[in-house]
This record gives structure tokens, sequence and C-alpha cells, in this order.
């Protein structure tokens, strides 16, 4: 398949607060480029979803942020979430690791969290006029104390260079956003669900009313998590389900 390619630019430092931060702030001073990636060695204060922190020791992991102007309707922008977690999904089947995602997009192998995704996206009217795409890939660090769900590459397979998976994952990016561009929304729905953990499995969750048993159906065009709660279809943004 021929395609358009993302202008890479790199920038790498050694330590740096959150490369999510770093992003912002050089695309508030500067006109820097779509396709640029800030990878760091090093976070002081990396940053989660639900306003968690992320944590990775130093020098093992692929700490990196995708500055991506993207020519996509605001209201489309699951997709980017759907073209990164596919992107990341396919850098670990080439390192011969079988990984689900997890709505939205946390990257499982079996239960356990391989990698973590932050996507902040700045709208303007209707479009999306920037989007900071955060990815925290869990790869040679090989004891996780605090985080007994938390896996990495060496855990599953082996110790890998850094640089390569990062270059595989770079490449990877710049397929699936391309898709996301060219409007393979179907496509990319379909090859999400491919892969999406539990769907269509009666599993614990918890909402606003308690623990229950129920069953992922599917993600809407907008993101929302679809279950079977007692043979009733209910639809849940990130804040009002988790699992259990
Ligand atoms: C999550 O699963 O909670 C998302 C974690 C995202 C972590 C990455 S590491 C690189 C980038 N910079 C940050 O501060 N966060 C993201």
């Amino acid at each position: 398949m021929v395609y358009k390619r993302l202008e890479r630019f790199l920038i790498q430092l050694d330590e740096v607060d959150s490369t999510n931060t770093f992003a912002s702030n050089l695309i508030r001073e500067t006109d820097v480029s779509s396709g640029t990636l800030i990878v760091s060695k090093n976070q002081l204060e990396g940053r989660g979803q639900r306003s968690n922190t992320w944590t990775a020791e130093p020098g093992k992991n692929l700490i990196c942020t995708l500055i991506f102007k993207p020519s996509i309707r605001a209201d489309k922008s699951f997709y980017l979430t759907i073209s990164v977690s596919l992107a990341i999904r396919k850098t670990l089947e080439d390192l011969g690791i079988q990984a689900k995602i997890k709505w939205p997009n946390d990257i499982l192998v079996g239960k356990k969290k391989i990698c973590g995704v932050l996507i902040e996206n700045s709208v303007s009217g209707s479009k999306i006029a920037h989007s900071l795409i955060g990815i925290g890939l869990n790869v040679n660090q090989d004891h996780f104390d605090q985080l007994p769900n938390a896996t990495s590459v060496i855990l599953e397979k082996e110790e890998v260079e850094l640089e390569e998976v990062m270059n595989q994952l770079y490449g990877y990016l710049d397929f699936y956003l391309n898709l996301l561009e060219e409007g393979h929304f179907d496509l990319l729905k379909k090859h999400y669900h491919n892969f999406l953990f539990g769907l269509n499995e009666l599993m614990d969750f918890e909402d606003e009313e308690g623990i229950f048993q129920g069953t992922i159906k599917r993600v809407d065009e907008n993101g929302f998590l679809e279950v079977d709660k007692k043979g009733v279809l209910k639809k849940y943004e990130l804040k009002q389900i988790s699992f259990c």
C-alpha cells in the first residue's frame, strides 16, 4: 500500500517532567511540525488517564509523545484512539507478543497491562487542531513492585533495543494514522473490535449502581462502551464504568 508518510522529527531527551507537557509547551511556543516525536529516557511527573501518575524505570521503557495535527473532524476523535491502539498492538505482535486492547486504549497481555496511552486533543471549531499522543510502553523493565498487574516486553518475551521498538512503533503510527486521515473509519473500527479485550465475554464491572456482571457488545462511534447489563444495553463513558 502506498501512503503519505508522517514527516518524522525526533526530539530525544534524557529527563523531562512529562513528554506530553513538554509537547504541549512546544506547540504553544513554536511552530512544531506534525509528526514530531518526543522521547525521554526518564519522566519525573508522568501523567496517566483519570488523573493518575505514570511511573517507569529510567532508561528501560519507551516513553514518548507524538505531536499530530490531523485533518479530521473533532467528532471522529475516537478514531485517533483506535488508530494508536492498533499501532501499539501491531508493534507488539511483531515482537511475538499477542496483545489485546482494553477499552478505551490500555494494551494488555493476558490480564496484565503492558502499555498506557494518554491522548490530549485540542479542538478548534469542528476540527482537531492538534493531538498529543502520549505512549508509555513497558519494554525492558523486569519488575513492577507496586504494580502486580503490569508486564513488559522482557517479561513476556525477551530484551529488545528501545530504539528498535520506537522505530517500529513510529512506522505503525504512521500507517494507522494515515488510514485515519484517509477516512477508513469502518476498517479501523473492525480491526479495533477484532482485538478488543473481553468482547462478548461475561465479566465483572462496576458502575454507579455497584458491581455487576455484563458483556461488552461494542464500542460506538463516539467511543462509548456498550455493555449488556442484565439484558439491557447500556452506554458508558470512561468515568462511568470500571472493570473489576
Ligand atoms: C494510562 O494508562 O494511564 C496512560 C499512561 C500514559 C503514559 C505516557 S508516558 C509518555 C506520556 N507522557 C505522560 O506524561 N504520559 C504519557
